[in-house]
Parts: structure tokens; sequence; C-alpha cells
């Protein structure tokens, strides 16, 4: 079984492949995406709400996200593994590095951080270190308060420019993997068309080069919030194994997200 690598990655926006991708926390869980064949496996900081009912994601710590990765390794043979740098871990780029370096050293092999421009030394310092850099732009949910709430954005011209400004230049940077929440279908589209690193959506439209959902959002048993974006698999098809591969055949075939998951 071929590992998935930044590179294979990659390849898949090249040749049109769509990249299926979820969060995971835990070895069991892993290992069934993983089975799977699931490409891509984010430690995001969405635990925070997932696992221990936040409101939001801000009390998420290193230390968290570290214990979570290494379950996750552990339960992993397959996928890229990619954990989310929390809520003020790379606010100095020598927080992201020091911090970058613990999740790597747990288990990741990419780290993501949410932000645009004010992240681009930052990105280039820990590319130079030897840390692959996933972005993360649109709904950015450690700013949700900024936003005043879990908003979609980018539906105005000038916010619109701005995420494919800064898009561009967080590839220039370095990024070799972007995660865009929460845009409207049009602006997802021109993202993932200028760049040539690989553009996962999240409530972006079928038009980026993968998916990524919330792994208890697919399964539906999420406690607190149900987003339009996603879907529920397991009402479908009634067994965790099938649900998780009929959300990546979805995703391969475009089926999914349709227009009932998506923003105009
Ligand atoms: O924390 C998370 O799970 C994420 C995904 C929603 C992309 O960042």
């Amino acid at each position: 079984m071929k590992k998935v690598t930044t590179s294979s990655l990659l390849k898949m926006k090249i040749e049109g492949e769509k990249i299926a991708a979820l969060t995971a926390y835990d070895a069991s869980f892993a290992k069934m995406f993983d089975e799977q064949h699931i490409d891509v496996m984010l430690i995001g900081d969405s635990l925070g709400m997932v696992l221990r009912g936040d409101d939001d994601t801000l009390s998420v710590t290193v230390e968290d996200i570290a214990y979570h990765t290494s379950c996750v390794r552990k339960g992993t043979s397959r996928a890229f593994v990619v954990a989310d740098m929390p809520f003020m871990s790379y606010a100095t780029a020598e927080q992201a590095f020091t911090n970058a370096a613990k999740l790597m050293a747990s288990g990741a092999s990419m780290v993501k951080v949410e932000g645009g421009n004010w992240l681009s030394s930052t990105i280039k310092g820990l590319v130079e270190r030897g840390i692959p850099v996933c972005g993360h732009l649109g709904l950015t949910p450690q700013s949700v308060h900024v936003f005043g709430g879990f908003k979609v954005q980018g539906r105005e011209t000038k916010q619109a420019q701005e995420i494919l400004d800064a898009a561009l230049s967080l590839e220039k940077s370095g990024i070799q993997l972007l995660v865009l929440e929460c845009v409207p279908n049009s602006v997802a589209k021109r993202v993932s068309a200028a760049l040539s690193i690989p553009v996962i959506g999240i409530g972006a439209g079928a038009e980026t080069d993968g998916q990524i959902l919330v792994m208890h959002d697919m399964f539906g048993i999420s406690a607190n919030y149900m987003p339009k974006f996603s879907k529920n698999y397991l009402a479908e098809h009634n067994d965790m194994r099938a649900a998780v591969t009929a959300y990546i055949d979805d995703v391969k075939a475009q089926r999914f997200p349709s227009s009932a998951h998506s923003f105009e």
C-alpha cells in the first residue's frame, strides 16, 4: 500500500483525482478511515467542539493536539496526517517553530495554520526548517469572535479578492495544501484554479481539489450543531465503514457536495 505524501497529493490535483479527507482524533477511527482509503486525516482543533463540547475551538492546547496526533498516527498506515496548530500557538514565529516541532514529533506529517498574509514569514521559516504547512482561509474558526459568529466569508467582491490574494501569498510562502472553509462556490473555484497546490474545501462547493468533513458531522453524531454544508452518511448507510466508503466515493465522483451543501 503506497503512503499518501505531499507529492501524491499534488499529483492528484494535476490528474484531477479528488482528495477525500476527514478529521480523526483516535487510533480506532483512524484505522477504520485508513482501511477505507481516506487520503488525508486532520487532527483538527474542532476536537474542542466535538469531543469536549465547547462552543468554539479556542481552549484547545498544543498538548491536546499532540496527544490526539499520537493516537491517530498509531492507527494510520497509508493516509497523510495533518495536525492543527491551536489558537495562539503560532502568534510569533518562535512559538510556531517550537509548537510545530512538538506536533511533528507526535506523528504529524504537516501542520495547519489559520490566516493570511501575516503568516508569510512564519510559514517560510517552518518550511525552511523541514516542516510542511497547510494554510486555512475563509471561515477560520479561531477568529470566530472577530467574524461575529460562524459565517460564510467572501460573499462581497472585495472580500473574495482578499481571500484569493491571501491564498496566492500563502502559496508563495511555501504552503503545500490549503483548506478553504465556508466560502461561496465561485470563490473556491477561482482559488482552486489559481493555485498550483491542492485546495481542500469544507462548505466551499464541489470545485475544489478535495473535501474535508469533521468526522462527527459525517456520522451525524455531533453534540451541538450540524452545519448546512455537512452530510450525515450514517443515516443513509447504517454502518460506520459503509458510511465512510460512501463519503469517499461521493467525493471522488464529485457527488458530494451537492448544491444543498454549498453556498452561492
Ligand atoms: O479543526 C478542524 O477540524 C478543521 C476542519 C474543519 C478543516 O480545521
